[in-house]
């Protein structure tokens, strides 16, 4: 059965999981979706960088272009972040008939409206589940589940960043400066916190979702 061939921009915190979970899970994975699922190459900033994680030396790549452009990749799975730069790979990905699968919480907010129009042009899937609320399916839920439904409003803490800091500071009456080291040690906060801590995240992302709802697509 031809594998669904993917290429992965970024091997981080998020990069790491998804090669660890793609190869654990890889018979769950192939009988849900139909076919093996192979992670082709993988984008990252410095390739001889020490990784607590084994892949093939030969899949990687310091130029991002070179996933984006094998013809071979069927999807594109993007957990580098930034937002720009990484906008203009998602578009040419997109441009090229790939889908894309992104947990980048910032280009979602900012560039959101306009990945998803180009997605639409041609007729690919973009899924950003895990870019919100520390992946919590609520996207799916709220599309798919509340389709009919009209929301008024949503309530709650969807920064898993902040869930996690502010039950450890009430459940076990922890020092912010302390939780907030232990989220950056275990990669949850990024090293750059301010867009979780100040609030930002959530709300460029209320931003966003006021713009989905006046112009549905
Ligand atoms: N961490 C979380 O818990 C979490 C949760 C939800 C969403 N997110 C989002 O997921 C994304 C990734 O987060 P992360 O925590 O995994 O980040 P991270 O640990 O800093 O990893 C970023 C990865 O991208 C690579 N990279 C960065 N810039 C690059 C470039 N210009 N060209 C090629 N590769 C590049 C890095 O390469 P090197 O390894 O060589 O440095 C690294 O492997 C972000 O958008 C973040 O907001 C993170």
């Amino acid at each position: 059965m031809k594998p669904v061939k993917v290429g992965l921009l970024g091997l981080g915190t998020v990069g790491t999981g998804v090669v660890r979970i793609v190869e654990g899970h890889q018979e769950d994975l192939s009988s849900q979706v139909g076919s093996p699922i192979s992670i082709e190459r993988i984008a990252v900033k410095d390739r001889e960088k020490y990784r607590n994680i084994h892949v093939d030396q030969n899949k990687l790549t310091e130029d991002p272009w070179e996933v984006i452009r094998d013809p071979e990749i069927d999807v594109i799975v993007e957990v580098m972040g930034g937002i720009e730069q990484t906008k203009s790979y998602i578009l040419e990905a997109l441009e090229r008939g790939k889908h894309i699968v992104t947990a980048n919480k910032d280009l979602m907010a900012l560039h959101g409206a306009e990945i998803l129009a180009k997605a639409q042009e041609k007729q690919c899937d973009v899924f950003y589940e895990a870019s919100v609320a520390g992946g919590i399916p609520i996207i799916r839920t709220l599309i798919e589940g509340f389709s009919s439904d009209r929301i008024m409003k949503i309530m709650g803490i969807v920064n898993g960043t902040t869930n996690f800091i502010l039950t450890k500071m009430s459940q076990e009456g922890a020092s912010y400066e302390d939780v907030l080291a232990e989220a950056q040690q275990l990669g949850y906060a990024e090293a750059d916190p301010t867009s979780d801590v100040e609030g930002w995240t959530p709300r460029a992302r209320w931003l966003f979702s006021e713009r989905l709802a006046s112009e549905p697509m």
